[in-house]
């Protein structure tokens, strides 16, 4: 059969800066899709991408083609209305596990399908999968009845939903043209549309631990995926949220859980408590269930109540001990005074290299490795003093960890008044942007 393009046409159009037609955008996402668009072929237009842009028009029609690609999953039968979450990634971002069960307390349902981590920012999967007896593979049905019953459900997404953006991710990722923003957007956004969540919160993480490492770049990413969002019928709010220190005490999948369950008992790290609590009031307005004291969920037990049910439900035991590393090894302060800053990214490869990630998609992860932080930027140290212990099953990684480490945590001169940034930085999108 013959094709309505050529390949190399939509190349040089994009090379040479001109507007993609729908006619060629949806032509191009296809054939690729059933390979009559080879790889290198949409490497270059990937490339021309990256370098030369996408106006809002070509960003939605790319979307709506990888969504095409696909399955689209149905919410409309159940009782309740549905809302996700989804964060662009960062490290020691534990988010998902207290907020879902959180935001189901409030008669709204969490459909999350979840990924695992590569590099340095963790999969949900991973830390769930710590959890004696957690599946995250889920049948379309049991994942209905699920959110029927306990009102949240974290899984792993099935290879059906927009697979064009499964097998373009995979090329982006060995041609440099992960960081196009209009290709991140529509692949974040193409797989949630499909997923078929009525209200969508996007945390974008800004700063070394993150993808976006300016506010200019997050803020245009959080931008268009809030467009997309909307175009396609989803009330989309995007939150701009910090990620140049990493978020809570702990990096690393076991230790995550431990502490988002302390946070589910009415404890856990500021930070972490603060920014569950703002994104489950985004989820539940967005869902038109807003105006709730969230914070009192965690407070009294009834969020800890749904993730009890949550885990149980996909075979995991709840009161389990979670699984501990064979070896530890503590970081000390170099000299007296006070911590200014923690760099996320230096933390996020030391929990990498103990094993808590994986360099390739097969390899297996520790459940108990990871970085356990002891002090966060604004505290005040003594020379000697424990800053952070590492935990790895295979001691022969302290080294390279203890590498990645080296100048990450800046001590100022005892008196030195560190400046400490919001949690949240902004807001997109909603009917009160930029508040
Ligand atoms: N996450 C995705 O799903 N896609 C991207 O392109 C980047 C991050």
């Amino acid at each position: 059969m013959s094709e309505p393009f050529d390949a190399v046409d939509v190349i040089t159009h994009k090379r040479d800066r001109h507007e993609l037609a729908d006619d060629e955008i949806r032509w191009v996402v296809d054939a690729y899709t059933r390979g009559a668009v080879a790889d290198e072929q949409m490497s270059a237009l990937a490339m021309a991408v990256l370098l030369n842009g996408m106006t809002r028009r070509e960003i939605s029609t790319w979307t709506t083609a990888m969504i095409a690609s696909g399955e689209r999953m149905d919410f409309s039968a159940l009782s309740r209305p549905t809302a996700d979450k989804h964060s662009t990634g960062g490290v020691g971002d534990k988010i998902t596990l207290p907020l879902a069960p959180l935001v189901a307390v409030f008669g709204v349902a969490v459909p999350q399908l979840s990924g695992r981590g590569l590099g340095h920012t963790g999969g949900t999967l991973d830390k769930l999968e710590s959890i004696a007896g957690w599946q995250a593979s889920l049948s379309g049905d049991a994942m209905l009845r699920q959110l029927d019953d306990v009102g949240a459900v974290v899984c792993a997404a099935g290879s059906g939903l927009a697979p064009a953006d499964k097998k373009l991710y995979a090329l982006r990722d060995v041609t440099g043209t992960v960081e196009a923003i209009p290709l991140i957007a529509s692949s974040i956004m193409s797989k949630k549309i499909a997923e078929g969540t009525g209200a969508l919160v996007l945390d974008v993480k800004v700063g070394s631990g993150a993808f976006m490492k300016t506010q200019e770049d997050a803020t245009e990413l959080a931008r268009t995926m809030v467009d997309l969002g909307t175009d396609a019928g989803v009330t989309t709010v995007a939150l701009l949220t910090d990620m140049s220190t990493p978020l809570g005490l702990t990096a690393g999948n076991a230790l995550e859980v431990r502490e988002s369950v302390e946070v589910l008992a009415g404890g856990g790290p500021p930070d972490v408590v603060e920014l569950t609590v703002r994104l489950a009031e985004e989820m539940l307005e967005a869902a038109g269930r807003g105006g709730q004291d969230v914070a009192a969920a965690l407070a009294d037990g009834r969020a800890m109540d749904v993730w009890r049910r949550m885990v149980a439900a996909q075979g995991g035991d709840p009161d389990a001990a979670l699984p501990t590393a064979k070896h530890t090894d503590d970081v000390l302060a170099p000299a007296d005074g006070v911590i200014t800053s923690m760099d996320a990214y230096a933390v996020g490869v030391a929990a990498w290299r103990l094993g808590a990630g994986r360099a390739r998609k097969e390899d297996p992860v520790q459940a108990g490795a990871g970085v356990e932080l002891h002090v966060k930027p604004g505290a005040s140290v003594r020379a000697g003093e424990r800053m952070m212990t590492l935990h790895t099953d295979t001691p022969d990684r302290f080294e390279r960890a203890r590498a990645a480490l080296e100048g990450a945590v800046f001590v100022a001169p005892e008196g030195s008044r560190p400046v400490l940034g919001p949690v949240v930085i902004d807001r997109i999108g909603g009917a009160d942007a930029g508040r």
